[in-house]
C-alpha cells in the first residue's frame, strides 16, 4: 500500500516516514500540501496521511481538492491534527477526511488507524476485481448470443463480430475518441445488426436494389427494431443508441432519421465504418488493392474524409499483414497465442465458430480443440505469419 505523508514538520516528516516504512509502507513524502498534490497526480495512491496545518497548501484544503477532483481508485485520508475538538472533526470530516488521529502521535494507535485504511483500500480493490470479471463475463455473455444467432443465420456470419473488433479499432486509432468509449464501441458493433434476426435467408442475400416495396421496409427498419430490442437492458441503452444510428450517412441521405455530417454521433459512424469496409471486404469479396478506390468513392457521401482515412490507414495495414500469411494450414496443435487467424473458423456445416483476425488467447484455442473434439471443425486453421499489435 502506497501512502502519501505531508508535513511542514521536517522533523516529524522523517520519523513518521521511517517508521511507516518500518511497519512495511511504501512512502512518499511532501512538505505541504501542494507537494501532495503534484505527487497525486504523478502516480496512483491510495492512502494519503496529512498535516492539518502547512503553508501553501494546508490538509483542509488537499482534502477538498482530492474529493472534487474524483480520482479513478478512492483515496484514504487520515489528517493529523494539532486540536480534536468537536468543530475540528466536523469540518475535516465534511472536506473529505477519513480518519483523524492528533498530536503528539500515538505510534500504535497510527498504525491501528493505518490498518483500517488498507482494510478499506483492500476491500475497493476486492470490489474492483470482481466488477472486471462481471464486465467481462458480460462481454464474453454478449459474444456467445452473437455467435449463437450467426449459426442460425450464414449470411451475417462472422459479420458482427467482425465489424465489433474493427470498430474498435478505429476507435483507438480516432483522435477524438475517448478511452472510455472504447467497449461502447465494440459492444455496439457487436449487436449493430441484432434487428436483422427474423428477416429471411433470400432478404438478407439480397442487395439493396434488389429489395421490392416490402423487403425494402424491412430492411431500413432493422435499426429501429435493433434499437428497441437493446433499449430495455438498462447497461445497453447507450449501445441502443448508436446501433440505431448505424446506417445513417455523412450527406443526410441515411436512414432512419437523416442525420447528416456531426449530427451523427461519431461512434455509431466508427460502427457504419467497420460494417461497410467489412460488406466490401467479406461480402462484395473486394481485394485490399481495390478497397481504396471503393472508399474513396464513398468520401463524403456516406462517410466522412476522416473515417475514410482511417479505413485506408487500417486496409494499408491489413494488406500488410496479408502479404505475411502462411501459405498452409496449421494444425490446431501447432497454435500458440497471440496469433492471428487469417480466415473464418467454420463448422462443417458452415457455421462461423472463429472470426478472422481473433487474436489468439488460451480460451480461443481451448474452444477451437473443442470444437475439434466433437468433430464439427477439421485440423486446419490459417493464420498470419506475424502478429500485430492493434
Ligand atoms: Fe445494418
Amino acid at each position: 500500500m502506497k501512502i502519501i505523508l505531508a508535513d511542514d514538520d521536517k522533523v516529524s516528516l522523517e520519523l513518521l516516514e521511517r517508521q511507516l516504512t518500518l511497519w512495511g509502507y511504501t512512502v512518499a513524502t511532501a512538505c505541504d500540501g501542494q507537494q501532495a498534490w503534484h505527487l497525486l497526480q504523478v502516480e496512483p495512491v491510495s492512502v494519503v496521511v496529512s498535516d492539518w496545518l502547512m503553508p501553501e497548501m494546508d490538509g483542509l484544503t488537499l482534502c477538498r481538492k482530492i474529493r472534487e477532483t474524483g480520482f479513478k481508485h478512492y483515496i484514504y485520508i487520515i489528517l493529523i491534527s494539532g486540536q480534536d475538538t468537536r468543530q475540528d472533526i466536523v469540518e475535516g470530516l465534511e472536506a473529505g477526511a477519513d480518519d483523524f488521529i492528533t498530536k503528539p502521535i500515538n505510534l500504535a494507535e497510527f498504525r491501528a488507524r493505518l490498518q483500517i485504511a488498507a482494510r478499506v483500500v483492500n476491500l475497493e480493490a476486492a470490489l474492483n476485481q470482481r466488477y472486471k470479471e462481471i464486465e467481462s463475463s458480460y462481454y464474453q455473455t454478449l459474444q456467445m448470443f452473437t455467435q449463437l444467432m450467426e449459426s442460425f443465420d450464414e449470411t451475417l456470419g462472422g459479420h458482427c463480430l467482425r465489424v465489433s473488433r474493427l470498430a474498435r479499432q478505429l476507435a483507438t486509432r480516432h483522435p477524438a475518441v475517448d478511452e472510455e468509449a472504447y467497449d461502447l464501441v465494440e459492444t455496439a458493433g457487436l449487436l449493430h445488426d441484432i434487428g436483422m434476426v427474423g428477416l429471411s435467408p433470400e432478404l438478407l442475400a439480397k442487395r439493396r436494389t434488389e429489395m421490392c416495396g416490402d423487403e425494402q421496409q424491412q430492411f431500413l427498419s432493422h435499426p429501429v427494431r435493433s434499437e428497441l430490442l437493446l433499449k430495455n437492458i438498462d447497461q445497453l441503452k447507450p449501445v441502443a443508441k448508436i446501433v440505431r444510428a448505424h446506417h445513417e450517412q455523412h450527406n443526410g441521405r441515411g436512414f432512419p432519421d437523416n442525420l447528416a455530417g456531426a449530427d451523427i454521433p461519431m461512434t455509431a459512424q466508427l460502427v457504419s465504418a467497420a460494417s461497410i469496409y467489412d460488406n466490401l471486404r467479406h461480402r462484395g469479396k473486394v481485394d485490399f488493392a481495390q478497397i481504396p478506390d471503393h472508399l474513396q468513392r464513398l468520401c463524403g457521401y456516406q462517410l466522412s474524409p476522416e473515417l475514410i482515412d482511417l479505413l485506408l490507414a487500417f486496409n494499408m495495414d491489413l494488406m500488410k499483414a496479408e502479404q505475411a500469411r502462411t501459405d498452409t494450414p496449421l494444425s490446431l496443435a501447432a497454435l500458440d497465442e497471440g496469433m492471428i487467424l487469417a480466415d473464418d473458423v467454420r463448422m462443417k456445416t458452415g457455421a462461423i465458430v472463429m472470426a478472422a483476425d481473433t487474436q489468439l488467447n488460451h480460451h480461443h484455442i481451448d474452444k477451437l480443440k473443442g470444437y475439434l473434439a466433437l468433430g464439427n471443425i477439421n485440423d486446419q486453421v490459417i493464420v498470419y505469419k506475424e502478429t500485430r499489435s492493434s
